[in-house]
């Protein structure tokens, strides 16, 4: 009985983002309705098949669909008149001509849905968005809804991690809802029931903090990641050892060891698109050089790129042309396939643009990188990569990689070059192997 008095919701945008929260939101026990512009998309995850590699959701999704209380749609007007709270968590990409987001499909969501919102209804973005968006976006629903101000808009961001994308909907750090409204807070009260119980912090904010507070723990995020890249860089250059450094660093607990492992630095579908918006929006709130040291932080993320290659080009002789590059990863971090702004890929498309017969492997992104990068030859499996390589790069840390047998590897390499672009390897067990052994801030 308690469960048929609960909010219906609808989470509009199913991607990585949307598929997982619906499944979740299903998991808690909510009747819920996906709903995306993307028939091919909806196909899928109708027929209980997840069209991303995302540890454990698809067994989340079968058992939410055959028990009924998940299900999919392309159209809108089911969604307006089956559900009493929308979660928007449509894309927001860097726009092509500019560093900022590019909010076409917040805006087209909105418009789709407001129209059609004829009662009280509660919606609650969760994509990433520049501050200011929520105001914007809560007079828009108001003004075009024919509820007109019974339709409340609040802002939840989502600090979910692609790879733990499950675990984090169902058990998040911390749950942040922006509003000014009792009902919207309610509402978020209700749906994050089992997680307040679980004693999840839960803030309530204004609209403006709540969107701040996911750019800012982005921004944070990759100037942890830079800063420790930064120190690569000064010990390559001082002949320090950048490893043994962090290791130092993490045990002072206010600086901590997560997000301190140099390597070929950050990349994805978050970090980098949310700080350069945040830069923009900076600028465009007349506080640029509040954020002006996050163009820094991108510098030195894209670095870490160009060093990588030249390393591997020093080690080849100094020219990339005709020879022969195994590249190990294509996903932007393991555990996923998600390849957007991804560094591995990058640095494979501009190691063949250099004149380099690259191939890459992948466990989980090939189909997505061929798609991207169909001028890159691809192999099944590790070895089929490395086979006749003159030079491998190890650039995605994926746990086979991490494993790898340098014997195994030595018997099909035409050269035992390694770049290990992710220090995920043990420098000392390569080199006795026979191995040259290069990495990222490491004599
Ligand atoms: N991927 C993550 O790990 C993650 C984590 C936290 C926050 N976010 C944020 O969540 C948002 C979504 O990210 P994502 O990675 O899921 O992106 P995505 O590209 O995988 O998914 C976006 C989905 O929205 C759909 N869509 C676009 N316009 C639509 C419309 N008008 N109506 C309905 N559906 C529409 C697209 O077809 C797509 O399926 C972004 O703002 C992102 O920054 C993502």
């Amino acid at each position: 009985m308690v469960a048929q008095q609960r909010s219906k919701i609808s989470v509009i945008g199913t991607g990585y983002l949307g598929a997982t929260h619906a499944a979740c939101m299903a998991e808690l026990g909510f009747e819920v309705l996906g709903l995306d512009v993307d028939p091919a998309k909806i196909d899928a995850l109708a027929a209980g098949r997840v069209p991303f590699y995302e540890p454990g959701l698809e067994e989340v999704l079968v058992r939410n669909l055959e028990n009924g209380r998940l299900r999919f749609t392309t159209d809108y007007r089911e969604a307006a008149e089956f559900a009493d709270v929308h979660f928007i968590c449509v894309g927001t990409p860097q726009r092509s001509d500019s560093n900022a987001a590019d909010l076409s499909y917040v805006d087209s969501a909105i418009d789709s849905l407001a129209p059609l919102l004829t009662r009280p209804t509660v919606v609650i973005g969760k994509s990433t968005v520049p501050v200011g968006t929520a105001a914007v976006a809560a007079a828009r629903l108001a003004a075009l809804a024919p509820a007109g101000d019974a339709v409340e808009l609040g802002w939840s961001p989502e600090f979910l991690r692609e790879g733990f994308g499950v675990e984090d909907t169902l058990r998040p750090n911390r749950i942040v809802i922006g509003t000014t409204s009792p009902r919207v807070e309610e509402v978020m009260r209700e749906v994050s029931a089992s997680q307040i119980e679980q004693g999840i912090p839960f803030l309530v904010t204004d609209l403006q903090t709540a969107e701040l507070v996911k750019v800012s723990a982005n921004a944070f995020l990759a100037t942890k990641i830079s800063f420790i890249n930064a120190m690569a860089e000064v010990s390559e250059a001082a002949g320090a050892d950048v490893i043994k450094l962090a290791k130092a660093l993490s045990y002072d607990d206010r600086i901590g060891g997560k997000f301190l492992g140099p390597g070929l630095g950050f990349g994805g579908g978050c970090l980098p698109k949310d700080i350069r918006a945040f830069m923009a929006r900076a600028d465009e709130l007349g506080v640029e050089p509040a954020l002006s040291f996050l163009r820094e932080v991108d510098a030195i993320n894209q670095r870490r790129r160009a060093r990588t290659i030249d390393i591997a080009r020093g080690l080849i002789g100094g020219s990339f042309a005709g020879r022969t590059v195994a590249v190990l990863g294509a996903a932007f971090k393991p555990n996923s396939d998600d390849i957007r702004d991804s560094p591995a890929l990058d640095v494979a498309a501009t190691i063949a643009s250099l004149g380099g017969v690259v191939t890459v492997y992948d466990p989980e992104a090939l189909e997505k990188a061929r798609r991207a990068h169909p001028e890159l030859g691809y192999a099944h499996s590790m070895l089929e990569a490395v086979r006749d390589a003159e030079v491998v790069l190890l650039l995605t840390e994926w746990a086979e990689f991490r494993d790898a047998d340098p014997d195994e590897l030595s018997k099909v390499v035409r050269e035992c070059r390694i770049v290990d672009g992710r220090n995920a390897l043990d420098p000392e067990h390569w080199r006795a192997r026979g191995w040259i052994y290069r990495a990222l801030g490491r004599p």
